[in-house]
């Protein structure tokens, strides 16, 4: 595509944040500290992980970039930056979260294969971009469309990136039609984050943001759209991002068992304590991280323990300071995290254990052990710190 340079030298890598944890420089996978995700509902760019399988593209000329849109539709069409910007303007606020958050943790109970991740390779963003849905309509697929006239019933995004696992080839990752033409979906194909240019760690000049999804599916530097009557052959679809029992492992795995993992399960972390915190003396300690939910459900009720899971008390919940969130209030941002709080007295050591429910009920697993498998993807279990008073041991 013309304006667009050779992606494959990692020397034209993006300044960054010095206070990143790098977990791969190669392609560049980092995270930020944890106390930083619960500084504000609105995770800074500098601090927001940055999860990369190939080099970062870079678009030098922005006039010449566009995106084409190809396969099942009558007449494929090329959007310019300026089309697309055309469109009305969305801003929704939506936490992304790689499937490998918290794998570190999992590959303690058996190795996994992958990046380690701690508990920060997720963050919460205002995006701001034309509708997918919208976009679709200038190729003549209506809104709340599950199938095409022609049998499409898939959207695939295809990225400028070149990556290992595509053999050189781009990254890429589809959405069911139905999902890209609600407009309720709030599908994104996003030019701003937290009101300014994306950036190119996170994909500059254009990506999706697939609200609610594990991360892998909202594609970044996006380069073609395709309506396809199945859904994307691409490695990080087919033999990635799937979610595989205990049992099963390298010699017994089939990939076309399982479906691509789309939504991701409720999830919560403390932040504001390390795996290991030392108080001098007992006294009162504040406990406080994020909860999400995919598929846009909200967080019901986030637990917290001071005794290993025996007993619980609630913490409060809150999107924006000041104002108390509640999950089916047509005013809390659906897409995105609740931050969470609770301040405990702390007269010895203890294990602090956080647990999340959202509105569907559904609750995080107790132990990592039931949900460990081999790629160590959804780490979702209670989330367990040590808080250690005084030299006692626990
Ligand atoms: N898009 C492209 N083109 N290349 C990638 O490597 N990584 C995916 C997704 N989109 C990826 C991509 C994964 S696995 C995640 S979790 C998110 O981007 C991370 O987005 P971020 O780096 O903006 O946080």
């Amino acid at each position: 595509m013309p304006g667009i340079k050779g992606p494959s030298e990692y020397s034209r890598e993006p300044p960054r944040h010095p206070s990143l944890v790098i977990n791969s420089k190669q392609p560049f996978n980092a995270e930020p500290p944890r106390s930083a995700l619960v500084n504000s509902y609105v995770t800074p760019v500098d601090f927001f992980y940055k999860r990369n399988h190939g080099p970062i593209p870079v678009v030098d000329d922005i006039e010449r970039y566009s995106v084409s849109l190809n396969g099942l539709i009558e007449t494929p069409k090329e959007l310019t930056m300026r089309d697309i910007r055309s469109l009305p303007k969305y801003s929704v606020a939506a936490t992304l979260q790689c499937a490998g958050n918290r794998r570190t943790a999992m590959s303690k109970v058996k190795t996994v294969k992958g990046v380690g991740w701690g508990i920060s390779a997720i963050g919460n963003a205002v995006w701001g971009g034309a509708k997918l849905a919208d976009v679709l309509e200038l190729v003549g697929i209506p809104k709340f469309t599950a199938a095409t006239k022609s049998g499409g019933k898939h959207v695939e995004f295809v990225s400028i990136d070149k990556c290992k696992e595509e053999n050189g080839g781009p990254y890429k990752a589809s959405i069911p039609l139905f999902q890209a033409t609600n407009p309720d979906a709030d599908v994104l194909l996003a030019y701003e984050m937290n009101g300014e240019c994306l950036n190119r760690d996170h994909g500059y000049p254009l990506r999706v943001v697939v609200p609610g999804v594990i991360g892998a599916r909202s594609v970044k530097w996006l380069d073609s759209i395709n309506i396809l009557a199945n859904e994307c052959q691409g490695f990080f679809m087919q033999k990635d991002y799937k979610m595989f029992p205990p049992s099963v492992n390298w010699d017994n795995i089939d990939w076309s068992t399982r479906r691509p993992q789309m939504d991701f399960p409720v999830q919560s972390a403390i932040c504001s304590l390390e795996d290991l915190t030392v108080m001098k003396q007992p006294g009162k300690v504040r406990v406080s991280g994020y909860a999400v939910s995919g598929g846009g459900r909200g967080i019901e009720r986030v637990d917290v323990s001071m005794d290993g899971g025996k007993t619980w008390v609630e913490a409060t919940r809150y999107q924006k300071p000041g104002i108390s969130y509640v999950s089916d209030d047509t005013n809390s941002d659906k897409w995105a995290w609740v931050l969470f709080e609770a301040t405990v007295d702390v007269p010895h050591s203890v294990e602090i254990v956080a647990k999340a429910v959202d509105s569907a009920a559904n609750v995080q697993p107790e132990s990592v052990q039931e949900i460990w498998n081999l790629r160590g993807v959804l780490n979702t279990s209670w989330h367990r710190v040590q808080l250690r008073v005084g030299h006692s041991n626990l």
